[in-house]
């Protein structure tokens, strides 16, 4: 694997360690509101992004590179409303969207279509998740400031995510 792009590699590990982390702290606050479906939510998706950690690391480590395990940095941990919480959710994915893009240049600036092949996994990843983010947020303009809305949000949001994995399959 060409130096590049096991550097691109590594930092895709922090970064998905990053958002796993931020979306615990997105779970933990919204536990502390009383939010319990939304909590879950964010639980879920924090391991998630765990396991996308771990399916870099080890595909370094197959491909004969050095996955690097990286400090944590410390994730905004306060909410003014769900709707931030859900945009700072989308923020996050566009970001490793775009991160995600620059691997996939690369990979086809060296010609290395192993890395590339690999690669396709998270693209598709990224186009589902920001879907579902869009979603939600469509979901919240409608709801405004509704606190009736807020709970039916609440209790019914894991069953959206139960929708989008059957929609998966
Ligand atoms: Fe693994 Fe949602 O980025």
């Amino acid at each position: 694997m060409k130096p590049e792009i096991e550097t691109l590699l590594n930092n895709q590990v922090k970064y998905e360690a990053n958002a796993s982390m931020h979306y615990m702290a997105m779970a933990s606050w919204a536990d502390a509101n009383g939010y319990n479906g939304i909590a879950d939510f964010f639980y879920t998706h924090s391991e998630e992004e765990r396991q996308h950690m771990i399916k870099l690391v080890k595909f370094i480590n197959e491909r004969g590179g050095n996955a690097e395990i990286p400090a944590l940095e410390k994730p905004k941990s306060d909410f003014s409303s769900l709707n931030e919480l859900f945009e700072d959710f989308l923020s996050s994915e566009e970001f490793v969207t775009q991160k995600i893009n620059e691997i996939i240049f690369e990979c086809l600036q060296h010609k290395d279509y192993n890395v590339h092949n690999f690669m396709q996994w998270y693209v598709s990843e990224q186009l589902e998740e920001e879907a579902m983010a869009r979603s939600i947020l469509d979901k919240l303009t409608i709801i405004g400031d509704d606190k009736t809305g807020h709970y039916i949000f609440d209790r019914d949001i894991m069953s959206f995510i139960n929708t989008q994995e059957d929609t998966q399959q």
